[in-house]
């Protein structure tokens, strides 16, 4: 292959470690049939280990659906454990999956700040990187080699502010993660809902690492709010509506809204009773009814029994289709061509339908509205509305 991507791996070399180990590598040759190497670098530790399992069990199951060769191209899945907690470490993964392991594209990102670190290692090689789970609007600003198959926070959050307005909640508390998501989930839900002639009584943002919601619920408590809005991130939610419960906020009839990341299907059993009635807007629900969903966790139930598939897996389901399909298009493309093929790529997930807006490279697609109902014995997010086409600044 050529000379330029060989010297562009070697420049991020040097970022990271300096000329020493650049004479031990060697020539990088892209063969006819080279292999197509997947990065995939998640939390599978830590406290957001369940984003990492989720999105790595969808992406095998993509594959053992879809065979492991494309384009006449074997596929290897190489995934990394960046912990979740570190950008440094992110970045110096990414970097050495792009120097050392020579990937074809980079994947996954389980949370904002670990994407933002890796992105401008994707520029500087020119390697697609393709976000699978963070949720901050700004996120494909920050490389063009950036496209999303998760979701954004404005694009979860603007139909439940529609929503709680147009059904007569009138005041309401709020509490977000204080980064990225937690932001951009604040402010669409202020502005949409005061718009609409709602009132905010108190806003609070807790921190990523290490929150502890009891002061804030009890403030939430004696504001007397008829509801209290929440985006956590997916884990959290488990701890967020033990709290809310055992603080008498659900028993004070608080509705609890918000973008359903708090009702995450990979903790939604463990919730239990006091998840239900919680109304979120989000873009997949493991009870979505159609076909294509049903098979999904069917299968994804019986690869990994005890774990219902959430809104993280389908991204990296989804991430694996993008790859698959772009490879079809340009079997031996570069960076830039990948990237290019991806743009405007529409299909039919198990969420629903769902394409890559070519402007922005950021997903557009149906945000259901949903309750919390126990059927059979056991709560599922339930879907009863639905907005279409929804793009990433919701
Ligand atoms: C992000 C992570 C999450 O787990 C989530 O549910 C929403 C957003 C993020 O960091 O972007």
């Amino acid at each position: 292959m050529s000379k330029r991507i060989d010297s562009t791996r070697r420049r991020v070399l040097q970022g990271v470690a300096g000329t020493a180990a650049l004479g031990a590598l060697p020539r990088y040759a892209l063969a006819q049939a080279a292999p197509v190497k997947i990065g995939l670098i998640l939390p599978m530790t830590g406290p957001f280990a369940s984003t990492g399992k989720q999105i790595t069990a969808a992406c095998k199951l993509y594959m053992e659906r879809n065979g492991d060769t494309v384009a006449g191209r074997k596929v290897e899945l190489i995934v990394k454990d960046d912990t979740g907690i570190a950008p440094e470490t992110t970045k110096r993964i990414a970097q050495e999956m792009v120097v050392q392991d020579k990937v074809t594209v980079l994947a996954g990102f389980g949370l904002t700040p670990l994407a933002f670190a890796a992105a401008p290692v994707a520029t500087e090689a020119k390697v697609p990187m393709v976000v699978m789970a963070a949720g901050t609007q700004v996120i494909p600003q920050r490389s063009p080699f950036i496209v999303r198959t998760s979701f954004t926070l404005p694009q979860n959050t603007a139909p439940i502010a529609s929503w709680a307005a147009k059904n007569k909640i009138k005041r309401v508390f709020s509490l977000v993660t204080d980064y990225g998501p937690g932001l951009d989930a604040e402010k669409t839900f202020f502005e949409r809902f005061k718009a609409a002639g709602g009132e905010i009584v108190e806003s609070v943002r807790t921190p990523l690492r290490n929150p502890d919601y009891a002061p804030f619920l009890q403030r939430a408590k004696d504001s007397k709010a008829e509801a209290f809005f929440v985006f956590v991130p997916s884990g959290e939610g488990l701890a967020l509506m033990k709290q809310f419960d055992e603080r008498g906020l659900r028993q004070a009839g608080m509705k609890m809204i918000g973008p359903g990341d708090v009702v995450d299907d990979d903790v939604l059993e463990s919730q239990g009773a006091p998840a239900v009635g919680v109304i979120t807007s989000m873009h997949y629900s493991a009870a979505h009814d159609s076909p294509e969903n049903k098979a999904y966790v069917a299968a994804m139930i019986k690869n990994n029994p005890g774990m219902r598939p959430n809104f993280h897996s389908v991204g990296g389901y989804d991430g694996l289709h993008l790859i698959y399909e772009a490879l079809k298009k340009v079997p031996n493309g570069n960076g830039e061509q990948m990237v290019e093929a991806m743009k405007g790529m529409k299909w039919t997930s198990p969420r629903g339908p769902m394409s890559i807006d070519p402007a922005t490279r950021d997903v557009v697609q149906t945000v259901y509205l949903r309750e919390v109902k126990m059927v059979n014995g056991q709560p599922w997010n339930i879907e009863f509305d639905k907005v279409e086409n929804v793009g990433p600044g919701g």
